[in-house]
């Protein structure tokens, strides 16, 4: 059983938590996980001027993409920065050629869930994920979120991300706030959360 975790990130917050979600999927007994990026969109000289040169060389090893990828997994998992408390513009671009796979029903009854990032605590992570579960839903994906099972999501003494949505992690205002362990703990619970519901719809 393959669950495709499938991201894009700027700056390196999503490539972790990604990571984790396919550390948490490889926890089920015969299920693999796939990490791929979805593919740039933006010139090299504003990702220069954005200051996420570094960031991106580093991430050059995770292969791009394909959309056809998405019909072949069991499961998929998405990560995305918020940008105005939604997905990120290359997310949207790489979703919207995925017409060919609504037209013919490919995702039908596959597991989706969605995790994120925001700079601020309050910046849009939720509604970047209930945004993102609009466009699983048409393409007939079953919704799988980060239920209060994963109990870490509880409590006040720390500030961190995860909520029923979906795992999240807090960047920062300067994205100097790395991913913490229990926003990685929550991206590794859904991780494995999606993959242990996937191998029961798969059967
Ligand atoms: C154009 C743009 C819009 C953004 N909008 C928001 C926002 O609405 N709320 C927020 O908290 N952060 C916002 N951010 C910050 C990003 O979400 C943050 O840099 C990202 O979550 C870091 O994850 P990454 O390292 O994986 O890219 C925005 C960043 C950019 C470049």
């Amino acid at each position: 059983m393959n669950v495709l975790v499938v991201y894009y990130s700027m700056y390196g917050h999503i490539q972790a938590m990604a990571k984790a979600a396919a550390e948490g999927v490889a926890q089920v007994p015969g299920a693999t996980a796939t990490i791929r990026r979805v593919p740039e969109t933006l010139p090299e000289a504003v990702l220069a001027k954005m200051g996420a040169l570094d960031a991106q060389k580093a991430q050059a090893d995770v292969p791009i993409c394909h959309v056809d990828e998405l019909a072949q997994a069991d499961a998929i998992i998405f990560g995305t920065p918020t940008r105005f408390g939604n997905m990120c513009g290359q997310m949207r671009q790489f979703l919207d050629g995925t017409g060919h796979l609504w037209l013919t029903g490919a995702l039908v009854g596959k597991v989706g869930s969605v995790f994120a990032s925001s700079a601020t605590q309050h910046g849009g992570q939720e509604s970047t994920i209930l945004t993102f579960h609009v466009t699983l839903l048409h393409q007939g994906m079953v919704i799988v979120g980060l239920p209060y099972a994963f109990g870490q999501q509880m409590g006040l003494e720390e500030i961190k991300g995860c909520s029923p949505y979906g795992a999240s992690t807090i960047a920062g205002g300067d994205g100097s706030r790395l991913p913490s362990e229990t926003e990685l703990a929550g991206a590794r619970w859904q991780g494995k959360h999606v993959a242990e519901i996937a191998k029961k719809l798969v059967g």
